[in-house]
């Protein structure tokens, strides 16, 4: 696939195929997250794969119970990957109070796209999952507190793909050459 075809062809997948993922596949695409660059190249991204079938399990009724049933979709997948930083002191610190950015937080989108294109290209589907119990995953899976949890993406073969057309703004409302339009 070219890389246009894998662009195009991505879509969040929310209905899995109970069939078990490789884990050759999972480790080439946490080594394309890997290579992702980073602000001060701090690399402050931090992949927790669950595979174990009964521990996903439990995260999963940890993280999509209440309010954040939603998202429960995301426990048919059978790996999720749960997204941390490990936040550098004087990288991060300096970006939020100088700049105002959190650029840990680019950093993770960045490397998490990475690993989402590089599941598609060996036909996996994936999901962002932003919408899930924090405390709650934390809790059950004992992480520390140096580990800041941001996201969690879901990565299985797709059971169905999405029939929904993507929705998109238009170019011209989004990107200008030289003076910024409204
Ligand atoms: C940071 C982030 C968080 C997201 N969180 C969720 C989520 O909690 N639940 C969900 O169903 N989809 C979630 N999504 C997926 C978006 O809804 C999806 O990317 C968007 O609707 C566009 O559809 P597409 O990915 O099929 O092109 C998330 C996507 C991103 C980038």
């Amino acid at each position: 696939m070219t890389l246009d075809e894998i662009i195009q062809a991505r879509r969040s997948i929310r209905r899995y195929s109970p069939q078990p993922v490789e884990r050759e596949k999972i480790l080439a695409c946490l080594e394309a997250a890997r290579l992702a660059p980073s602000a001060e190249n701090v690399q402050p991204w931090r992949f927790l794969v669950i595979d174990e079938p009964e521990l996903k399990e439990k995260v999963a009724r940890a993280a999509f119970s209440g309010i954040y049933a939603a998202s429960r979709f995301a426990a048919g997948a059978p790996v999720l990957v749960l997204m941390m930083a490990r936040l550098d002191l004087l990288a991060n610190n300096l970006g939020r109070l100088v700049q105002g950015t959190q650029f840990y937080l680019l950093d993770l989108g960045i490397a998490g796209e990475h690993f989402v294109l590089k599941a598609e290209e060996q036909g996996l589907g994936t999901c962002w999952i932003g919408w899930f119990n924090l405390r709650a995953v934390r809790k059950v899976l004992n992480i520390p507190g140096k580990y800041r949890l941001v996201t969690m993406l879901s990565v299985g073969y797709a059971a169905s793909q999405p029939t929904r057309p993507r929705a998109r703004k238009e170019l011209k409302d989004i990107a200008w050459f030289n003076r910024l339009g409204d």
